[in-house]
């Protein structure tokens, strides 16, 4: 029998898959090589099911021989290992982001005579409609939770926009873009104490309390599917931050993170322009301890913002701190700066990544906006967080419609600044 070889993904299974392995058993002895989450994470966006899922799945499917893993979107790898001489896939992978891969495998095949078979693609059925439905459908806290660790796994950097209310979190689950044939989306949500204080009219003092802020993530995951992060503000005291922590896990968050702030909190970029005052060490790892020895899941991850740059204590007292947090137990490290330039930052990244740990390194460009997301990720950095962009975004464009509208006694000049009725009727599924 001839051995056979197909590349799937396999996350929301259909009778197209069915149908296609069905035809590819009957040439001969059927592989699946299964896409990795970071296979799938390198040009769309991360799977429903996890790795482990997708297979059980799939390897008691008719036809399915073997199941064994496909590490990159790239064939070449598995071919090599397996000499197959028949590849199958859909003829839809001849146009769009798989063209180049599509061409390798016939290159690589040819080495010793193998060919590629390509059946119809099964027209009408398609994971992006699914995933549509999915989305429509929601998702539940435990699903969600895990979601953010998955990505730290799957992706070179995960990129994440904060939201403060139910419109600005669907912003995040559904933009796209489009580079070299890839989606770009963002992976998750970033709950800031900025913007939702803003947002209420409120300073940004931890003034708005913590069953206000669990309502606003409520709106939120009301509306989205996509893991978030919540800024914990200094997490208050220890006992209260315990119960903090079991209220975010219960509503599916999956990280906190805390900075090490004592007394009134005041907001980072305005650094020692107002009277702000760093934690002890000691303090502020009893806290992430308490945090830590209160969580349920294993998910969960409290990771410990460092605040000595904010506060020009040096990057010595960062690190030294970054150490003492990691040794309390914190999942991560949040290292934060008001520079324009990302040096102080990259410096520090240098000497994070000479502590060779694999907890994530979580970096926040607001000041140092000019960076690119390439270049922290190759410093190490795991997670980058855009903190106030689309509120930012918000307030001028509201601002400038309502002043117009008083300008000219009229609201008809500043229609150019407004999306039109019809769309924003069309807006929200369910209003029409
Ligand atoms: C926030 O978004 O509330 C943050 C980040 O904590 S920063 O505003 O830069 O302090
Ligand atoms: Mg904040």
């Amino acid at each position: 029998m001839p051995t056979v070889y197909m590349g799937m993904s396999a996350d929301l299974l259909h009778p197209g898959h069915v149908n296609i392995i069905r035809k590819a058993a009957e040439l001969g002895d059927l592989t699946i090589g299964l896409l990795t989450d970071s296979a799938i994470a390198s040009y769309k966006r991360l799977p429903f099911l996890t790795y482990e899922q997708r297979k059980s799945v799939v390897e008691n499917i008719k036809g399915v021989a073997r199941v064994v893993p496909q590490e990159t979107l790239n064939y070449e790898p598995n071919l090599r290992t397996y000499k197959p001489e028949i590849v199958v896939h859909g003829d839809d992978w001849k146009t769009g982001v798989q063209q180049r891969t599509r061409a390798r495998v016939i290159e690589v095949l040819a080495e010793w005579g193998g060919k590629l078979v390509e059946f119809p693609y099964t027209e009408g059925i398609s994971s992006t409609q699914l995933h549509g439905s999915i989305k429509e459908v929601g998702t539940t806290p435990d699903i969600r939770r895990r979601t953010l660790k998955r990505l730290i796994d799957a992706k070179p950097i995960v990129r994440i926009m904060e939201a403060h209310n139910g419109i600005s979190g669907l912003i995040v689950e559904h933009a796209k873009a489009s580079s070299e044939g890839r989606t770009l989306e963002f992976d998750g949500m970033w709950g800031s104490s900025l913007t939702e204080s803003t947002v209420k009219g409120k300073p940004d003092i931890e003034v708005v309390d913590i069953s206000t802020r669990l309502s606003t993530l409520n709106e939120i995951f009301e509306v989205t599917t996509k893991p978030l992060i919540f800024d914990g503000d200094t997490g208050g005291k220890p006992e209260h931050f315990a119960f903090t922590v079991r209220s975010l896990e219960r509503l599916g968050v999956s990280a906190v993170i805390i900075e090490d702030k004592v007394g009134l909190k005041k907001n980072s970029l305005f650094g020692n322009d107002v009277a702000q005052q760093q934690a002890s060490i000691e303090d502020f790892c009893d806290k992430i301890r308490t945090g830590k020895a209160s969580q349920v899941t294993r998910d969960f991850m409290i990771i410990a913002r460092i605040e000595s740059l904010i506060l020009d204590q040096g990057l010595e007292d960062a690190i030294t701190r970054a150490k003492a947090y990691l040794e309390a137990g914190a999942d991560g490290i949040m290292i934060h700066s008001r520079q324009k330039s990302p040096d102080e930052i990259f410096a520090f990244c240098e000497m994070y990544a000479a502590l060779d740990t694999d907890k994530p390194l979580v970096v926040v460009p607001s000041s140092f906006n000019a960076v690119y997301e390439h270049e922290l990720q190759e410093r190490g950095v795991k997670i980058v967080i855009y903190a106030n962009q689309l509120l930012r975004a918000a307030y001028p464009s509201m601002m400038k419609v309502a002043e117009s509208i008083l300008t000219h006694g009229r609201s008809a000049e500043s229609s150019e600044l407004c999306m039109p009725i019809k769309e924003i009727l069309d807006l929200i599924p369910g209003t029409r």
